[in-house]
Formats: C-alpha cells, structure tokens, sequence
C-alpha cells in the first residue's frame, strides 16, 4: 500500500478521493494551505502538510518520502509547470494529477489553452502520470453544481432555460471519481493515459431539470430564454444584488454537447459510475435532510 500525498483534499472532490484511498488502505497525507478547513479530513488522511502551490518548494517538501502524488487541486491556474517540476525532483514512484472534459469545448475560453498546456506539462513528467478528466461533478450538497438546479427546482415553479435545453450533459459523481482514482494508483496499464471520466448517464437539459422535479416530488415548468436574451440576462443580473449568477460562459456551455465516452476507463480502470438518478436521488435525500 502507498503512501500518498493529496492536493485539493480539502476541496469537493478531494474529501472523496481521501476516504477511497484510505478505505484501500494507502497511507494518506493532506497538502493544505495555510488555513484550510481541514476538520473533514480529521480521522481519515494519517497527517497534513502545510504548503502552497505557488510555492513549488513546498510541495517539493511535502513530496519527501511519498510513493504517490494524487494532485485533485485544478491545473488550470497556471501551477502545472510547478508541480510537475517538483514531482520529477522527487522521483516518486507515480502521479495522478485531475484535468477537466471542458478542455474539449468548441468556445472560445480563457481557461482551454491553460488547461491544454497544462496537460501537455504532465504529459512531459519523468514520472509515470495518469490524468483524469471528469466532467461537471456533482455528489452532496457541497457540489456547487446540481445542487443550484435542486434547490431552485425545490423553491420555484418555473425554471428558466438558457436556450432549448436540448443539448446533452453527463455529471459525474466525486465518488466515481475517487474510485477510478484508487484504480488508476495501482494500475500499470493506466501510467502514460487520459482518461475522460463521465458519469453513468447522458441526458438532455430539459430531462435533467424533469428529473430533480421528479426525486423531489415537484413539476416544475420549463421556460425557455433564447440564448441571446439569456446572455443579456446574465449581465443584467450581475447588478442586482442577490439574483443567481450565472457566466456568459456557463449560458455558452449549456448549448454544447458535453458528453464524453468513458469506455476506456472502463476497459483498463474497471470503472462503472453510478447512474444519475441513483446519485441525485441520495444528492435530493441530502438536500431534503439539511432543509428539514
Ligand atoms: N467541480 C467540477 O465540476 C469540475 C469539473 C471538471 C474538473 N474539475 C477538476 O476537478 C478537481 C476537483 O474539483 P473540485 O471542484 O472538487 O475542487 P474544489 O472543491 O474547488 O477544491 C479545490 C481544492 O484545491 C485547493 N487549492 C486551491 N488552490 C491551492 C493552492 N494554491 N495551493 C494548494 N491547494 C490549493 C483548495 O484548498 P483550500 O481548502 O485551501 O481552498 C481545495 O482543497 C479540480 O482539479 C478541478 O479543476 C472540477
């Protein structure tokens, strides 16, 4: 068993990667900021180190003695370079860093060269590597995603579409993540690969929102804003205080098609995600038992 070190394990997904691997039985310690609320991994990861990623002599530090890094943290902030360098110095013995399916959107985004470059980095690693790309991920209340969509669905009648809400997304839930995570440690095959890593079910706009109505016993109705109005909706609603934000680039997003074929990770990781109206229905349970 390895002795792993986690960064972004304080975060969303990282909580769950920690839990995985400790169930496994690696050895887990926590790379944390200075200040990070660390009371969720209390219990589970064996010790923290203090550091931060844009100093990459701490993680240089922190790495001292590992087997294995697993780098949850996002590389889309420019800290690739960094990281990667600090891995190869160390010469640990393998590295699974996350990356994102929305390397692949047709927009034009800030964010695609980094994340491409980003990759790139990795791919130059001297040390054995796996990325893996999830896409929107989703799990409990925490997610920062769906969880938007179940509470306005819980709250409101009508949901606003951006757009005709017919192009096709695939949430993936953080403990699929964090199993194909384990896989990905201790399998040789999966050292040099990407792997895109969706969730157990594609499906519509329009069908996701019909299915939070349905879990949380709502009928909620689709209103439909014609993605021009939407975008101009979405400035606007950045100067009133208190209405939902929303990102021109999410309103973009939403008109693509965003799903991603996982049939690799299923052929080498064994990976099998679970299906979505299986993890929205505990996501729902979760929301219902804080609001409750
Ligand atoms: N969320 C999604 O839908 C989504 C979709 C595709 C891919 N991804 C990728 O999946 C990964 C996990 O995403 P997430 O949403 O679960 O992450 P998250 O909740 O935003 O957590 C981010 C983590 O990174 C840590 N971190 C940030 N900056 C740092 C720095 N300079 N030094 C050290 N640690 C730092 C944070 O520590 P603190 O506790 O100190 O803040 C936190 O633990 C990321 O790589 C993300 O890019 C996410």
């Amino acid at each position: 068993m390895a002795n792993v070190l986690v960064t972004g394990a304080t975060g969303f997904t990282g909580q769950y990667v920690v839990r995985r691997l400790v169930e496994a039985g690696h050895r887990v310690t926590a790379f944390v900021r200075e200040g990070s609320r660390r009371t969720p991994l209390e219990g589970l990861a064996e010790g923290f180190v203090v550091g931060n990623l844009d100093d990459s002599r701490s993680l240089g530090q922190a790495l001292e003695g590992r087997d294995a890094l697993v780098n949850v943290a996002s590389l889309g902030f420019g800290h690739a370079q960094a990281i990667v360098d600090a891995v190869d110095r160390a010469g640990i013995g393998r590295a699974i860093y996350f990356s994102t399916t929305s390397l692949f959107t047709t927009l034009p985004a800030a964010t695609k060269s980094v994340r491409q470059q980003a990759e790139d980095v990795v791919r130059g690693s001297t040390v054995p590597w796996t990325i893996v790309r999830p896409t929107m991920i989703y799990g409990d209340p925490g997610d920062r995603n769906l969880i938007k969509l179940i509470r306005w669905v819980d709250r409101w009648k009508v949901v606003p579409v951006f757009g005709p809400g017919t192009y096709r997304l695939q949430p993936v839930h953080a403990d699929d993540l964090a199993q194909a995570v384990v896989a990905a440690l201790g399998c040789e095959v999966a050292a040099g690969q990407a792997y895109n890593l969706s969730g157990g079910t594609a499906l519509s706009y329009n069908e996701l929102v019909d299915l939070i109505g349905e879990l949380l016993g709502r009928r909620p109705r689709r209103v439909h804003l014609p993605v021009s109005v939407s975008l101009i909706a979405v400035d606007l609603a950045r100067r009133i205080p208190l209405a939902p934000r929303f990102s021109r680039e999410q309103v973009l997003r939403l008109n693509e098609d965003k799903t991603f074929s996982h049939e690799e990770a299923a052929r080498d990781l064994g990976y099998r995600p679970i299906t979505l109206r299986e993890g929205l229905a505990r996501e729902v349970a979760m929301h219902r038992e804080g609001a409750g």
